[in-house]
């Protein structure tokens, strides 16, 4: 253990993978050898998709219903060495549950250091719930370049009491270094292994005992239990289910990164997402510099919460005030441009709308979105057109949603509307007015969830005016500095917007 310890600097790849394959190869030879039964390698067919085991191919995967997802996979059930921890585990006796301890409170690792006030972690601690529970599995998830590596690299560097295992499969130390040189606060509490065999990767862990662990990432791991190479199915859920069983029997945290697929989903099979307790996912446009780590599921926490974060020169910084962050300052109002109040999970986020609608070049009129869904746009367009009466069908429209961020919430469409209608009509809105309602497809105003909090949120940043639906909900408070409108059609507020 002290060998190790006394180094920071954990040697690359050692030969030991190489001569444990060769050994292995050498016994799969011998047995065959002895059996004469050269084919007995096993093979079985896995659903990319879901994780669904079958031992012929299918093109309909009768688990999950996604056609084309099968894959053939090697597996090698004999000789499994997955299961060298379960003899330590002590076996479990059923309890009742009035009997059961809950007393003291989950042990919780606080990544941000109190004393510290710059360590850009505590958004990461609030979106886990109040810091990482101990011996719990958290999945971060992102496209590639998104800063994965960079904010796991920032929890080590961030606190020298820590002593952390950093396991890169995919960077060499030296690289590892250079970035962690960048991000500044380099101490002897943070270890790196560049490793991508899972048992040698568990048996450092073991004599390090670290506070906690981050694998980078899981598809590059590959454990010798399972014969198909490192990124498949079979291999990521095995290395995920070795992770988990000894983050849970030496209860050290373990944060594990995950590459995504174009369709935006966790690579590999969901079944990762069900193994793992923690599911963050890293979003954004990788041109812009904001960032946003959303908890798509927490065990022991509110799911669906939100942190901004930025990417500077020095790593990524945390935003404490994203509604000021997307909404750009520009002195006088222009038209096309309006503020929507959003919610994501619980946290309002005020949001700057852009349209521009001109006059179609050409006979068809383009219709583009950028952060928003574009046939939610053709749908408001084409309310607007049949259920408002304005003329827009001949025109081209665009939309972007500034900051390069998604938004999905329904409470931007009386936004967007507005913002259509001020590019059109070419008068602008005053910036101090703030959108926060759905609009339906007989044209009428309809009002969204947690109306409260987005006002609260407008009126925060010095907002003047909210519209929102007639028929939201009577807020409890009554005094406030801004001034919230109900209104119940989009021609009422046309003639409050534009014809004041
Ligand atoms: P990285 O963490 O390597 O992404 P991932 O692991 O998700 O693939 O982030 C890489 C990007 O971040 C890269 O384009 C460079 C940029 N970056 C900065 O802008 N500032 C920094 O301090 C660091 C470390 C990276
Ligand atoms: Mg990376």
């Amino acid at each position: 253990m002290d060998k190790t310890a006394d180094n920071p600097w954990l040697l690359p790849l050692t030969n030991i993978t190489y001569f444990r394959a060769d050994r292995q190869n050498c016994t799969i030879f011998n047995s065959a050898f002895k059996t004469k039964d050269m084919a007995k390698v096993k093979k079985a067919f896995f659903c990319s998709n879901c994780g669904y085991e079958s031992p012929k191919w299918m093109g309909q995967c009768p688990s999950c219903g996604q056609w084309n997802t099968m894959v053939e996979e090697v597996v090698s059930r004999e000789g499994s060495t997955s299961n060298s921890f379960s003899s330590s585990a002590t076996s479990a006796r059923p309890l009742k549950l009035s009997q059961i301890d809950s007393s003291g409170k989950e042990e919780r690792l606080r990544l941000s250091s109190l004393t510290d006030e710059k360590s850009n972690l505590s958004e990461l601690d609030r979106i886990l719930g109040g810091g990482m529970v101990k011996g719990s599995l958290v999945l971060i998830g992102g496209e590639p370049g998104i800063g994965k590596s960079t904010l796991s690299l920032q929890i080590p560097l961030s606190d020298s009491s820590l002593k952390t295992l950093y396991v890169s499969g995919e960077e060499s130390a030296r690289q590892i270094k250079m970035r962690a040189e960048r991000l500044g606060g380099i101490h002897d509490g943070c270890f790196i292994l560049p490793e991508t065999s899972l048992d040698n990767i568990l048996e450092q862990a073991k004599s390090i005992q670290p506070d906690l662990m981050i694998i980078d990432s899981v598809q590059t791991i590959f454990s010798t239990a399972v014969e198909s190479s490192a990124g498949s199915v079979s291999q990521v859920k095995e290395c995920a289910v070795s992770l988990l069983r000894f983050a849970k029997e030496t209860n050290t945290p373990v944060i594990v990164i995950g590459h995504i697929t174009k369709d935006g989903t966790i690579a590999g099979p969901k079944v990762l997402e069900h193994i793992v307790d923690v599911v963050l996912q890293f979003e954004g446009d990788t041109r812009h510099s904001f960032r946003i780590l959303r908890s798509i599921k927490n065990r022991f926490g509110a799911s669906g919460e939100l942190a901004v974060y930025e990417m500077t020169g020095t790593g990524l910084r945390e935003v404490l005030n994203p509604s000021e962050m997307f909404i750009s300052t520009h002195e006088e109002s222009l038209s096309g441009s309006t503020v929507a109040a959003t919610l994501d999970g619980t946290r309002p986020l005020l949001i700057e709308v852009q349209a521009l609608v001109s006059t179609a070049a050409y006979g068809t009129p383009q219709r583009s979105a950028t952060g928003f869904d574009v046939r939610r746009l053709n749908m408001l367009l084409a309310v607007l057109e049949k259920r408002v009466g304005f003329k827009i069908g001949a025109k081209d429209v665009f939309l972007n949603i500034a900051g390069g961020i998604k938004v999905a919430d329904p409470a931007c469409d009386l936004a967007i509307i507005m913002s259509i209608l001020s590019s059109n009509f070419d008068v602008s809105v005053n910036q101090k007015y703030a959108f926060a309602a759905e609009v339906g497809l007989s044209g009428e105003i309809r009002p969204v969830s947690q109306v409260e909090r987005r006002i609260a949120e407008a009126e925060k940043l010095g907002f003047e005016r909210i519209y929102i639906s007639a028929y939201s909900q009577k807020e409890e408070k009554q005094h406030r500095k801004i001034k919230v409108i109900r209104a119940a059609s989009i021609p009422q507020i046309v003639k409050d917007i534009f014809q004041e």
